[in-house]
């Protein structure tokens, strides 16, 4: 029979971005013909039953099911059951904890799936050149979503810098900062293996590097511990990090997840970049539009993130429109143009078609692995920075960090 074109996709995950992007992300897809079957697998069958009250039980195949199995029976390694059904055009997608990412991603690659992973790709550079070994080797698609690279807002700078318009980067200032809550109540079980930069800073580094191509050459990182300590969690509230790039020129990043649950909006984020002909400054958070209800208070609203429209396509229904969905629909795309443009050729064919393209990509703008490895090798920076009294680390050729 012809392939109806779909891909069969299995989410790892389940979880927060899983309910609120990923899923409709994906349940989009398919109502316009780029998804077929789509498996979900979390840690245990209280996470699938979550997301089967959300988006209905015939929305997809949930494992562990709630039907058989209690709803505190954790199951790490039933994933491999659904990744085994996928068939010939299957995608797998990690949104499982950081630490989880590498194992699943090389375990998916080496099944021969294409696979699309929540940032950051990895926690260590060389679990990152793991990765990057596998997918030349398999000739696998690997997409790490940092959404940032569909933002209009970040888009636009890359375009305009790209072209010269700024001159020569001389230095930036990045800001991303998220409330309490998420080290309190979502994260309290990693927050101190964590820390709010490797979060959510790592956005702005990847954001840095995507519209600059520049690659990090030192970096010195701080960090506060004031707050949480004061609820018992040994984690930092703020890190901060100066990264300095191959051109010379440098970027301070701030961050923190301490900020009041009261703010009118979940995450402050922006950009500043100055060049020698010119500027740009870009506020993330406050897109100039704000809702005031008497339920809700005073909201600012980012429009571009993920939101839910009135769809055009069904009538009464809803659509999501944004960059959180364009970063998943646009890789789930190219796997799908992989897979049309292979179609019917022999293996040895195929392979060498799935080579040149992958080669074409990663020399452009998608965030294939050896693009992805810039957020991880500053990130791995940090860490060992603030391990180290804040003492700069630098780069050797494949981006491990040292100290200085
Ligand atoms: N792109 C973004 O802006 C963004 C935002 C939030 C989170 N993230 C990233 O997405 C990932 C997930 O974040 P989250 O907030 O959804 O976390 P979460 O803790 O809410 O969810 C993680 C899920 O992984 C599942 N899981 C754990 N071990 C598993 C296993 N062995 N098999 C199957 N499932 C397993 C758990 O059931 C849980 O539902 C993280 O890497 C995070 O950094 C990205």
């Amino acid at each position: 029979m012809a392939w109806d074109k779909r891909l069969n996709v299995l989410l790892i995950g389940g979880g927060m971005i899983s309910q609120e992007v990923v899923i409709p992300t994906l349940l989009q897809e398919r109502l316009r013909g780029v998804v077929g079957d789509l498996h979900v697998s979390a840690l245990n069958s209280a996470i699938i039953k979550q997301c089967q009250d959300i988006f209905g039980t015939d929305a997809f195949y949930g494992y562990p099911d709630p039907a058989q199995y209690a709803e505190d029976d954790n199951q790490p390694t039933l994933y491999r059951e659904a990744m085994a059904k996928l068939g010939p055009h299957g995608v797998v997608v990690v949104a499982t904890p950081d630490h989880l990412h590498t194992d699943m991603t090389l375990e998916a690659i080496r099944a021969g799936y294409d696979v699309i992973v929540m940032k950051p790709l990895c926690l260590k550079v060389n679990e990152a050149h793991e990765v990057i070994k596998a997918a030349d080797e398999k000739k696998r698609y690997v997409a790490t979503d940092y959404h940032k690279r569909m933002d209009r807002a970040v888009r636009l700078a890359r375009y305009r810098v790209r072209r010269g318009d700024l001159g020569e980067m001389l230095h930036g200032h990045a800001w991303i900062e998220e409330p309490k809550y998420m080290p309190l109540k979502y994260f309290r079980l990693w927050a101190h293996k964590s820390s709010p930069f490797e979060y959510i800073g790592v956005h702005y580094v990847d954001a840095w590097y995507f519209i600059t191509g520049l690659t990090p050459k030192r970096v010195a990182a701080f960090g506060q511990k004031k707050f949480l300590p004061s609820t018992g969690s040994d984690a930092y509230d703020a890190v901060q990090a100066v990264i300095e790039w191959n051109d010379g020129s440098v970027l301070w990043i701030q961050t923190s997840w301490v900020c009041s649950e009261k703010n009118s909006a979940m995450t402050n984020q922006g950009l500043q970049i100055s060049g020698t002909k010119g500027e740009y400054w870009a506020d993330h958070k406050f897109r100039n539009l704000h809702i005031l209800t008497d339920d809700d208070g005073f909201q600012q609203i980012n429009p571009n993130f993920f939101r839910q429209y009135d769809s055009w396509e069904i009538e009464g229904g809803v659509e999501q429109v944004g960059y959180g969905f364009e970063s998943i629909s646009r890789w789930l795309r190219d796997i799908q143009t992989l897979n049309m443009e292979t179609e019917g050729m022999s293996e040895q064919e195929a392979l060498a078609h799935r080579e040149k393209r992958l080669k074409e990509w990663e020399a452009g703008q998608r965030p294939l692995p050896r693009q992805a490895l810039i957020g991880v090798a500053v990130n791995e920076a940090v860490r060992l920075s603030l391990a180290n009294d804040s003492k700069y680390v630098v780069f050797d050729e494949e981006f491990k960090p040292k100290l200085a």
